[in-house]
């Protein structure tokens, strides 16, 4: 009898997982470097520490734009336009020229854009090679077509050398056959410092084998429940349920802050803990686990851990393809062994439906992570 009850209370706690997820999701999105993200850190730190953790912040500060509305119109239609994240703000008046295709240096063949909006399709190369190479050729502006239907939101993941929007399919199409027509593009963004903060949670004074982590962030405009609520509650709840056991001596549970706006948390980390890094044996990042797309648990990353995962199982699908990236790339590139945990791209993400969650698919996920550490650690 004895083992069975040891095994029940060590298991996931749903309730608890509930009532985790309702502290998360109280003071809205969790975007980095505001009061909710940080009431968020602060929760989880008081929750650790109560199971006995010690738990250390790891500040970092990175610079973000954020769009504040900007518009085009082309004409007497007004579209609408997202601005690149990098984006410098700017109004300007210019006639628009299209470029075919996607705006490699190619595509400029025969085209004079001195003062122009460029007009480009999304795909093949990143927006900034875009902007770049629009610039070079004195163009004033940029324009992106998205290539499928809908806006998107883009990044040049830098600072772009000229004002460049995306617009949807539907509405941008169209000005490929508008070359000449005033286009009116005013690009309003600001440039900030966020604070961001990672929490870690450690028990042994010796450096981690493992690192279990998930993204506490989320993005402006939405409560992220699944992305990353699910992952948050979901490595909260196995550290609780692994505070007492050797597991939680060897490994930190790690919880990154400033993830949506470019992986900052796991790429600070990773660059300050460099001897950690390299002793490491396995990185868990669990993103988007709280809704099933493809009816079972995804497992992506290297084969040598998905090994310790039962994979027959109908529950869980390894090797699958990762669709977005997440926090474990980082420890990937360098050269840590690394699992992606992921039930899908759910249909709120990053939108603001994302407020639904299962909680037995946190536990379900927390089983499974569960079984590789135990398989991890087996002498
Ligand atoms: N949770 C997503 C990544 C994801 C997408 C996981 C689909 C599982 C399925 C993550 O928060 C995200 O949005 N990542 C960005 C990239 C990041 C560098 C800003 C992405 O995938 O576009
Ligand atoms: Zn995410």
């Amino acid at each position: 009898m004895l083992p069975l009850v040891l095994t029940w209370a060590l298991a996931f706690d749903a309730p608890q997982a509930e009532a985790d997820m309702k502290a998360l999701l109280t003071n809205g999105p969790r975007v980095a470097g505001t009061p909710a993200a940080s009431q968020a850190a602060e929760y989880l730190a008081a929750e650790l520490r109560k199971v006995g953790y010690t738990v250390e912040f790891m500040p970092f500060s990175y610079t973000r734009t954020r769009d504040l509305g900007s518009s085009l119109s082309v004409g007497s239609a007004n579209l609408q336009a997202n601005a690149i994240a990098g984006s410098p703000a700017r109004r300007l008046e210019a006639p628009l020229t299209p470029v075919p295709n996607q705006g490699r240096a190619e595509d400029y063949t025969g085209l004079d854009v001195q003062g122009s909006i460029v007009v480009v399709r999304r795909g093949g190369i990143p927006f900034l090679e875009k902007a770049r190479i629009a610039a070079e050729r004195g163009a004033v502006g940029l324009i992106v077509v998205n290539n499928g239907p809908g806006n998107v939101r883009g990044t040049f993941g830098g600072i772009g050398p000229i004002p460049t929007v995306t617009v949807s399919q539907e509405e941008g199409e169209p000005l490929f056959g508008q070359a000449g027509a005033r286009a009116f593009l005013d690009v309003r963004s600001v440039t900030e410092e966020v604070q961001g903060r990672d929490v870690i949670a450690k028990r042994g004074t010796a450096l981690p084998q493992a690192v279990v982590g998930a993204h506490y962030d989320s993005v402006p405009g939405a409560l992220g429940a699944n992305d990353n609520g699910s992952g948050t509650v979901t490595v909260l709840g196995l550290a609780r349920e692994l505070a007492q056991s050797p597991i939680s001596e060897r490994t930190w549970f790690v919880w990154f802050d400033g993830e949506e706006d470019g992986l900052w948390g796991s790429r600070r980390f990773v660059e300050q803990n460099q001897e950690l890094v390299q002793g490491l044996r396995a990185m868990l990042n669990l993103d988007m686990v709280g809704v099933n797309v493809g009816g079972s648990l995804g497992i992506g990353g290297s084969s040598s851990l998905q090994a310790l995962a039962d994979c027959n199982s109908v529950q869980v699908s390894c090797g699958s393809a990762a669709e977005g990236g997440s926090d474990h790339l980082p420890f990937a590139q360098a050269g840590v062994p690394v699992l992606f945990f992921f039930r899908g791209l759910d249909p709120n993400y990053h939108k603001p439906g994302d407020t639904l969650y299962d909680v037995n698919l946190l536990a379900d996920t927390a089983k499974v992570v569960r079984g590789i550490l135990e398989g991890l650690f087996r002498p």
